[in-house]
């Protein structure tokens, strides 16, 4: 999906990055220490062009006029960047720093590379978790399983709070990553959330993976399912297959069940192969259910949840667990989307400029027509 204001911030950013660069080199900075600047100028202005060559090519399907505006005007800042980056490439070239340069090229064309191929594999992704979604309603199981409709509790949003995600991925490479992969994730792609490499290496790698690599697990698909009887799924993109309302709610009612596989059950995904594997920080429960007749057809009764009950202590309080569960959902969100933080964020900048520029606007026209009656 290509959206204007996106585009808009991707074009105006490397747009202002270019002259950083120059201003840096008129100031007679050393170019070496100029990377990350230039990084922040391909990377947004590959954007643009990307954008610019998907609108062109009608991949995007256009429809509007307004749509066939955008891509006009896409493909002006696509050219005026071409431009702009010609001029660098110059400035580099007569200060004698054309191996520099080659050297970004290179870089540039093997991140793209990477990025393609991230972009590849979560979608692949999400096709399958789609596709085994679709499965489990046509077989009938799950998913809508709690056909009586076990209401999901509102999952509090913390993707904005790297506290709560850093905890979040705590828990999610402590607990989840044994059974599950999130190959669309890398360990490094942490650093986003404010961890260091140190600190992801220190506290978050518990295999010999290495900060650059994918969190992938030793256990293949087979294996899973003749521990489970069911693949644990990778989990990269589950808060979006699922939803994070069902997540939360999800990992809050476990109880024992002595008559599954594993011992335990759950109520939104009833005969779940997954055991409860927090139950050591939430305690163990069992559900209490009443029978009742069905107020559509007399003849029939229906079980209906009534309640937990605490049979061992968790090491957890209830809020605490909770609260642990909030930060692990939050956490899966981000992981779904990752650039979610920066579109919220650059979001809210642009309505402020829109919000300051409109308060200016609305006041020099009453300037300017304060003396003409
Ligand atoms: C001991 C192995 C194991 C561990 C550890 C484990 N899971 Fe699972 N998980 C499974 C299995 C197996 C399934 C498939 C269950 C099924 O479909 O019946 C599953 C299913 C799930 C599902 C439902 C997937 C879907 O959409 O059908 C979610 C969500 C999930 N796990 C999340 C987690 C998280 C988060 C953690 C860490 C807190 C975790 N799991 C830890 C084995 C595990």
């Amino acid at each position: 999906m290509i959206d204007p204001i996106t585009i808009g911030i991707a074009f105006t950013v490397a747009q202002k990055t270019v002259s950083g660069i120059k201003q840096a080199i008129a100031l007679g900075k050393d170019i070496n220490e100029l990377g990350g600047q230039f990084a922040r100028f391909f990377e947004n202005a590959d954007q643009v062009h990307s954008a610019s060559s998907k609108l062109q090519s009608g991949k995007e399907s256009l429809t509007d006029g307004q749509i066939r505006a955008m891509s006009i005007q896409t493909a002006m800042q696509s050219k005026a960047l071409r431009e702009a980056e010609k001029q660098l490439k110059d400035i580099l070239i007569w200060t004698g720093n054309k191996d520099v340069w080659d050297e970004m090229m290179r870089e540039r064309v093997r991140m793209y590379k990477e990025r393609a191929e991230e972009e590849r594999r979560r979608k692949e992704i999400i096709a399958k978790a789609h596709a085994a979604m679709v499965d489990r309603v046509l077989i009938g199981t799950s998913v809508f399983a709690n056909e009586g409709g076990f209401p999901l509790d509102k999952a509090p949003d913390r993707v904005s709070n790297n506290a709560s995600l850093q905890n979040g991925a705590k828990i999610f490479v402590n607990y989840c990553l044994n059974c599950h992969s999130a190959t669309s994730m890398r360990y490094n792609r942490l650093r986003d959330i404010g961890l260091t490499d140190q600190q992801i290496k220190d506290n978050l790698i518990l295999t010999d993976a290495k900060v650059g690599d994918l969190m992938t697990i030793a256990m293949t698909p087979k294996e899973g399912k003749a521990f489970f009887g069911k693949t644990p799924p990778d989990l990269s993109v589950e808060a979006r297959a699922r939803g994070t309302d069902w997540l939360y709610t999800y990992f809050r009612t476990f109880y024992k069940d002595d008559a599954t596989q594993t011992g335990w059950n759950n109520l939104v995904y009833p005969n779940v192969g997954m055991p409860h594997v927090l139950w050591q920080l939430q305690g163990e429960r069992a559900a209490k259910f009443e029978e009742r007749k069905d107020p559509h057809d007399e003849s029939r009764t229906e079980k209906v949840f009534v309640g937990f009950e605490q049979l061992t202590p968790g090491t957890m309080k209830p809020q605490e667990y909770d609260d642990n569960i909030a930060d692990l959902v939050s956490f899966m969100s981000w992981m779904a989307e990752p650039v979610q933080l920066e579109r919220k964020r650059l979001g809210v900048v642009v309505l402020l400029f829109l919000a300051i520029f409109t308060l200016l606007a609305w006041r020099l026209n009453k300037a300017y027509w304060k003396d003409i009656h």
